[in-house]
């Protein structure tokens, strides 16, 4: 099994893409709500490099048969699959979450930096190394409340100065080998000073455009390398058409 980053890049490749679905479908039937996320993913797959599972998903449909057939699905069609768990726990319980994720089939996990490395998140890194698996890091939210935690001002523990957490969990993100970091597309410039530090290495994802207002073109210009999207492609009533646009608009910015 090839690493979490190789395979996302081979399936944007593939599609030409760099736009991630966030499958946050709503339905109060778990039955209709498995039919229309088969719908959407099957209308989208062509537009898109990977799938986003959020945790309102999994408590509708918890980690049973139905999440394994929306991996399945999804993976049918050469895409890769990501649980956006937020882990952030103390190590045994973030290992046993991430455990119960990969085991069901997920490619990569999103895991929040603040609970740390020892005893914190070093669990779920080694376990994911272990299975060629990905995690991914928060390094800034794109909601406005985000600049009271992730864009506070602390001291770095390398140098002593004041800087903003962000860029402390985007140094995280580099010595701890992640293979991406969240970054909130409202915050472009966020992305450059956080782009500054990572480089190639950890690839940024970036959510927030369409439905929150930032812009694809924005974001890619900024330095994200994928883009999350979830209402901006799910609730248009011609999905497809609305992932292929936004499909174009990061091509043509990156060109
Ligand atoms: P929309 O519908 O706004 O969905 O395109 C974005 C998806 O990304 C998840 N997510 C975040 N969203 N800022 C966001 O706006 C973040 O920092 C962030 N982290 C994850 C969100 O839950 C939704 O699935």
């Amino acid at each position: 099994m090839q690493k979490f980053k190789d395979s996302i890049e081979e399936a944007s490749k593939e599609f030409t893409s760099n736009v991630v679905l966030a499958l946050d479908v709503q339905e109060k039937d778990p039955e209709l709500l498995m039919k229309k996320c088969e719908e959407v993913i099957n209308k989208v797959s062509q537009h898109v490099c990977g799938i986003k599972f959020g945790r309102p998903l999994i408590l509708k449909l918890s980690l049973s048969n139905r999440i394994k057939d929306l991996i399945r699905l999804t993976k049918e069609r050469g895409l890769v699959t990501i649980m956006d768990a937020k882990i952030n726990d103390v190590a045994h319980t973030n290992l046993n979450i991430a455990t119960q994720y990969f085991d069901v089939g997920f490619d990569a996990i999103i895991a929040s930096p603040f609970v740390g490395w020892e005893g914190g998140l070093d669990s779920v890194f080694h376990e994911a190394s272990k299975r060629n698996r990905g995690i991914i890091l928060l390094v800034h939210m794109s909601h406005k409340g985000a600049s009271q935690g992730y864009g506070r001002y602390v001291i770095d523990p390398d140098s002593s100065e004041r800087i903003p957490q962000y860029l402390i969990f985007a140094k995280n993100a580099l010595a701890w080998k992640a293979d991406g970091a969240v970054v909130g597309a409202t915050h472009p410039e966020i992305i450059v000073s956080v782009k500054k530090i990572l480089g190639e290495k950890v690839p940024i994802f970036a959510p927030g455009v369409i439905a929150q207002g930032a812009t694809p073109k924005d974001a890619v210009k900024a330095g994200a390398d994928y883009l999350i999207v979830g209402r901006g492609i799910f609730s248009s009533p011609e999905p497809d058409k609305a992932a292929e646009k936004i499909k174009n608009e990061v091509n043509s910015a990156i060109r």
